[in-house]
């Protein structure tokens, strides 16, 4: 095995061992900063309805999948809610088994729930109105931020959107604790434009506290 293959099998080998002994729970979620979900489920709200039909916009309310997902803490209070069905797509087969209890009642209206890391996912075709990646790119490398970007491109329905939420740092950071890289907002931006995404619109999340680095929401097409 190349030097590099063996780097970025490492890369993926540690995230996988780091997130198998987290609890099922949102502080286990959001790296113990559980109390900041209300404001961030508030602000993604209020980013994402002026694209939907109910907003004004042209972006359909059927279908949206939740991308690095965990135990459902977004589809529960952000996609559900709003979304006729949601799918499930995370790497840890626990969350997604401790999804039930989570979401409760609704938790009907999830359709399809896959295991599987997003450098290995293809969403289907034309199926997706909101695809919602948050927190979760940083565990990808750069290429596969890319062609899974691509990939999404495709599972889009008709005014289809993407909405990827991340941390973005001043400088490229490497935590080693959970094995994900903390991208720049500007080199976050050069791997979409070479996904040939079009940016719709981007937002600093506002509210969060002043320990955590800038939560860019970027809205692609
Ligand atoms: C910081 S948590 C965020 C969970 C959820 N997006 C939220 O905001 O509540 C990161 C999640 O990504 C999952 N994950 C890590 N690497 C992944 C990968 N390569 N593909 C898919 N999911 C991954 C972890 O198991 C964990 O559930």
């Amino acid at each position: 095995m190349a030097e590099e293959e063996r780097d970025e099998k490492k890369f993926y080998d540690d995230a996988k061992k780091y997130w198998k002994d987290i609890p099922l729970t949102i502080n286990g979620m959001l790296g113990g900063f559980g109390q900041i979900s209300v404001t961030d489920i508030n602000g993604s709200r209020a980013f994402l309805r002026p694209f939907l039909t109910i907003g004004g916009g042209s972006t359909g309310t059927k279908k949206a999948i939740d991308c690095g997902s965990g135990i459902g803490r977004i589809t529960k209070r952000l996609l559900l809610p709003t979304f006729d069905s949601v799918d499930m797509v995370e790497l840890t087969q626990d969350f997604l088994d401790g999804a039930e209890q989570h979401i409760g009642e609704d938790f009907k209206r999830v359709d399809k729930q896959f295991c599987c890391g997003l450098q290995d996912f293809t969403p289907e075709k034309g199926k997706y109105d909101v695809i919602w990646i948050q927190w979760v790119i940083g565990h990808l490398t750069d290429d596969h931020f890319v062609q899974f970007l691509q990939r999404c491109r495709d599972g889009l329905s008709e005014n289809g959107i993407i909405v990827l939420k991340d941390n973005c740092s001043p400088e490229k950071v490497f935590d080693d604790t959970d094995s994900s890289y903390m991208r720049t907002r500007e080199h976050t931006l050069e791997l979409i434009v070479k996904s040939g995404l079009k940016l719709l619109n981007s937002q600093k999340q506002k509210g969060f506290p002043k320990a955590i680095y800038d939560v860019i929401m970027f809205a692609l097409q």
